[in-house]
């Protein structure tokens, strides 16, 4: 049977761990060339490739910091030069850095805003352009190219002592939808994933100890936390043509997080 993804080239930013790993070892089983990206852990990202090959996938590892521009023209570059085009882009890379709103540095904001909401578009303009010069192969996808930004149930829940993850993550939602009105005419689709707790290092604290987990489990529904592999299937899924009429929306894999589970027995 031919693989979902077969023959296309998927970049994945922020592959070295966590949803991003994830999300390259699912494309990868799903038949796509995967571009590791990274930006400071090369020996992760590596073993990365290593694993993908193990399982008879294919790829490369590419480093570069999303929210540098001359960086991301080059991961395109390099990519385009190896593989011909890009089909797919996974616009994962993100990162917290936490702190009470009144004593949030400029630094602090700066960082986040511009590795989780200017790394998108610097990516998405990135792969918008080579979607709009390849067209569509219809061998390969009835789409001229797919993005996917991994955005969070933070797009839409306000999260104190989080301001500039919140709000980063709106303004992804926002991208996205832009992006996608923008471009939908040419069959390029842009769509989120919104992930709720999922079992990665950026969350740790929250699932570390077996105390730290059942206070989280007070907002899961489904009383378990989300592995990377549940943001695989769903990043495979938007990526192929199976998902070829959906664009523009958020499809949230947070077992019920936006449940108001406060409500459950309450109000
Ligand atoms: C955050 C995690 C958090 C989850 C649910 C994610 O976007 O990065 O730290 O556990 O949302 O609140």
């Amino acid at each position: 049977m031919t693989k979902k993804l077969q023959g296309q080239v998927a970049i994945v930013t922020g592959a070295s761990s966590g949803i991003g790993t994830g999300v390259a070892k699912a494309l990868a089983e799903a038949g796509a060339t995967v571009v590791v990206n990274y930006s400071s852990s090369a020996d992760k990202a590596q073993a990365v490739l290593t694993e993908i090959r193990q399982k008879g996938g294919d790829g490369m590892i590419i480093k570069a910091d999303v929210g540098n521009e001359a960086e991301v023209k080059a991961m395109f570059a390099e990519t385009i030069h190896q593989y011909g085009t890009v089909d797919i882009l996974i616009n994962n890379a993100g990162l917290q850095k936490d702190a009470k709103f009144h004593e949030m540095t400029l630094d602090q904001w700066n960082h986040v805003l511009n590795i989780n909401l200017t790394g998108q578009f610097l990516c998405a303009r990135e792969a918008i352009k080579e979607f709009m010069r390849r067209g569509i192969v219809p061998e390969r996808s009835k789409s001229a190219g797919k993005i996917i930004c991994m955005s969070s149930v933070h797009e839409v829940i306000p999260w104190a002592g989080h301001a500039n993850y919140s709000a980063s993550k709106g303004g992804v939602m926002m991208l996205m939808k832009s992006i996608a009105q923008e471009y939908a005419p040419l069959k390029i689709r842009v769509n989120s994933i919104g992930p709720g707790a999922i079992r990665t290092p950026i969350n740790h604290a929250a699932w570390q100890t077996p105390e730290s987990y059942q206070s989280l489990m007070k907002l899961v529904p489904a009383k378990r936390i989300g592995e990377p592999e549940d943001i695989g299937g769903a990043a495979v899924w938007l990526a192929s043509d199976d998902s070829e009429y959906v664009n523009g929306i958020t499809l949230f894999v947070d077992g019920g997080m936006l449940l108001y589970p406060g409500f459950e027995d309450n109000g």
